[in-house]
């Protein structure tokens, strides 16, 4: 059911009814523990920006934090964490979404992002796109460009890479699984 190849697909493992019954969670730890794997997704991540001048990696917490850190390390670029309310210490700008039932709301420190910067945005996964388009809003509100912004699975029955294609995004996703 999965779309991509083999490699990654062998290593994502599924958990039906997590964390809700009818939801098959895609579950990257199989692949973060497998060391050709995680080395493997990071490098497909990279590729395209081999030579590209990225000034700051986004990524989004949580799970974006541990393939965003590894590929701003192998790009030689700055690493901007995007958090969720009230984690940063100094001045934030912040950004609101829409969840299923009630708002979260995504911080960076204002000075984070420098006007001009070219960032590349990224997370684990792509569903609606709410928190990643919360994610391209703040960065752009920072000053800063979205060059793209790469998943490692993207759902697009839900509509998330439509969603940010719609605004101008680049999306980039190592594979995709179709359903919900
Ligand atoms: C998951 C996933 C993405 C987001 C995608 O994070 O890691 O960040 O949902 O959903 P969307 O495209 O519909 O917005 P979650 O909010 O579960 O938090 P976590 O990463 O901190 O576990
Ligand atoms: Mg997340």
């Amino acid at each position: 059911e999965g779309i991509g190849e083999p490699w990654i697909l062998s290593r994502i493992r599924t958990i039906p009814d997590f964390p809700k019954p009818g939801i098959k969670f895609r579950d990257i730890t199989t692949l973060l523990n497998d060391a050709r794997g995680f080395r493997k997704a990071v490098d497909e991540l990279v590729q395209p920006y081999v030579g590209v001048a990225i000034d700051k990696v986004a990524g989004i917490e949580a799970r974006g934090f541990i393939v965003g850190g590894a590929v701003a390390h192998q790009l030689t670029s700055g690493f901007v964490p995007m958090r969720k309310k009230g984690k940063l210490p100094h001045a934030t700008i912040g950004q609101s979404y829409d969840l299923e039932y009630g708002t979260d709301t995504l911080e960076i420190h204002e000075d984070a992002i420098a006007h001009g910067d070219l960032v590349l945005l990224v997370d684990d996964l792509l569903a609606t796109g709410g928190t990643a388009d919360a994610a391209v809003e703040l960065i752009e509100k920072a000053g800063g460009k979205v060059v793209a912004a790469c998943f490692v699975i993207d759902l697009p029955d839900l509509g998330g890479a439509q969603r940010l294609r719609d605004r101008g995004v680049d999306v980039i996703s190592l594979c995709q699984y179709h359903g919900a």
